[in-house]
């Protein structure tokens, strides 16, 4: 199903008043759905234990089940949620969610020490011996592991041993995106906590990167010229990247069959703005055998990463693929060519910003050029279910403390593109299926 922001309902009332046992009911019913599928196609059983599954099993895309069983997950979690929340209370459930730092201080200790690596992959370790290994007392130990076991990181298999669950094996992987998301979030990212009161106080309608918590923390530093300066957090950063390109919501997949490429000219050119290695347009390229791609990006690293990657796992493109190393801010030197397309991209900068990318395009765009532009567009609240809900208020939350950017509704896209050139009229702006990312049709109307 696509929805159109258009359609989106514009602020239903929260549900304030919930039964509890409606809600268990819910959880029972979806539950017993999910329950059937995994069972019926024999696929592992969800667990804590170290063998249980990575991920939540559910099928593959295009499977007929998926949307239902999608749907299924959904309501279990959001009424799962609302049932743990009302149950507890709102004096309980407050004081609980202030200690949320609790969870990201003994991830920080965890991965620094490599206490997964410590604890042997099957069977358990005494508090004693991992003292030993890890040169930390066994009762500080023991009180970040029994902390973190209570989330499931961990388990106590028998009074003072540690051992691993599904979760503390993935801590193992080092270098994989868990391992990368871990770091950067436990020795970077979570610096903006603190910041972002004192960012909001000494610049409170601020739209400038380096006064973003980011730059607070950091001192000064605006998030991509820290990662300039910092090439190891850049590396990390981008692996912790795909945990979320590998998440349901961000692959490219929906941005492939969500939009007719099929209605370009033959042989049309697409411009990839801020395009990284170019795996979006190499996605593309597949379906599409008469489509041209340049991928344009300020790193040179990814340019290079992606130009080694199309010619060792897809020779057969190479042909239709150009990597040009391009500033977004400066004049788009590719003139004339039928789509620019800038997925996921302009969400990292404020609306000033914003302005500045795509008035950088202008210049290049001819009567008819397609402006695809690929990334949130917030609902209004109550909309969403609770686990999308929750993401993309984070990220939302993320980006002010990144970039001092924001997520943006309908209302702000269309506002700004207006700023930028009424000759950019909007055609369309869509989400297609089990897709977190939008799609926005732009034309260049220049007649
Ligand atoms: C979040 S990534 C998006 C990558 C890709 N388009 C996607 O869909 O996942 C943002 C990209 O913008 C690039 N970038 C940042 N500043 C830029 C600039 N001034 N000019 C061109 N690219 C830039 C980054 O190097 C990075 O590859």
């Amino acid at each position: 199903m696509v929805h159109t922001a258009g359609d989106a309902p514009t602020g239903p009332a929260p549900k304030l008043r919930p039964r509890l046992s409606e809600l268990a009911a819910q959880i029972a019913e979806n539950a017993k759905l999910l329950e059937d599928y995994i069972e019926s196609q024999g696929l592992p059983y969800p667990s804590f234990a170290p063998d249980g599954p990575e991920k939540f099993p559910l099928p593959p895309p295009s499977t007929p089940e998926l949307e239902k069983l999608h749907a299924a997950r959904s309501q279990v979690l959001s009424a799962t949620s609302s049932l743990y929340d009302l149950t507890a209370g709102p004096r309980e459930t407050l004081q609980w969610l202030v200690w949320g730092f609790n969870d990201t201080s003994t991830l920080h200790v965890i991965h620094h020490f490599k206490l997964a690596f410590l604890v042997p992959e099957t069977g358990d370790i005494s508090f004693d011996d991992l003292s030993k290994k890890s040169g930390i007392s066994a009762l500080k130990l023991r009180q970040v592991l029994r902390y973190a076991m209570v989330k499931h990181v961990f388990c106590e298999p028998r009074q003072g041993y540690v051992g691993h669950t599904a979760m503390s094996l993935l801590l193992r992987e080092e270098g994989s995106a868990v391992d990368a998301w871990i770091g950067y979030n436990t020795q970077e990212l979570c610096r903006t906590g603190p910041a972002l009161l004192p960012s909001i106080e000494k610049f409170p309608t601020s739209e400038e990167v380096r006064e973003a918590p980011w730059g607070v923390a950091f001192d000064g530093q605006g998030f991509f010229e820290y990662m300039d300066n910092n090439p190891e957090s850049a590396k990390r950063f981008g692996v912790s990247m795909t945990m979320w390109s590998s998440g349901d919501g961000l692959k490219v997949a929906p941005l492939v069959e969500g939009y007719d490429w099929g209605k370009l000219p033959e042989g049309a050119t697409i411009v990839d703005v801020g395009g990284a290695t170019g795996f979006v347009s190499v996605e593309i390229a597949k379906a599409n055998p008469s489509l041209k791609f340049i991928v344009e990006d300020i790193a040179p690293l990814s340019l290079e990463e992606g130009k080694k990657t199309l010619a060792r796992d897809h020779p057969e493109l190479v042909e239709r693929f150009e990597y040009n190393h391009y500033d977004f801010f400066t004049e788009q030197p590719v003139k004339g060519a039928d789509v620019y397309l800038i997925r996921f991209v302009l969400h990292d900068w404020p609306d000033k910003y914003v302005r500045q990318i795509l008035k950088s395009q202008i210049p290049a765009l001819k009567n008819g050029t397609k402006l695809i532009l690929s990334d949130f567009v917030l609902p209004p609240a109550n909309v969403l279910p609770y686990w999308d809900e929750r993401t993309v208020r984070a990220l939302d939350l993320i980006m002010l403390k990144a970039y001092n950017s924001n997520e943006r509704e309908e209302g702000d896209w269309r506002r700004l593109l207006a700023e930028v050139d009424t000759r950019l009229r909007v055609d369309s702006i869509t989400r297609p299926a089990n897709s977190l990312l939008w799609i926005m049709e732009v034309t260049f109307v220049d007649e």
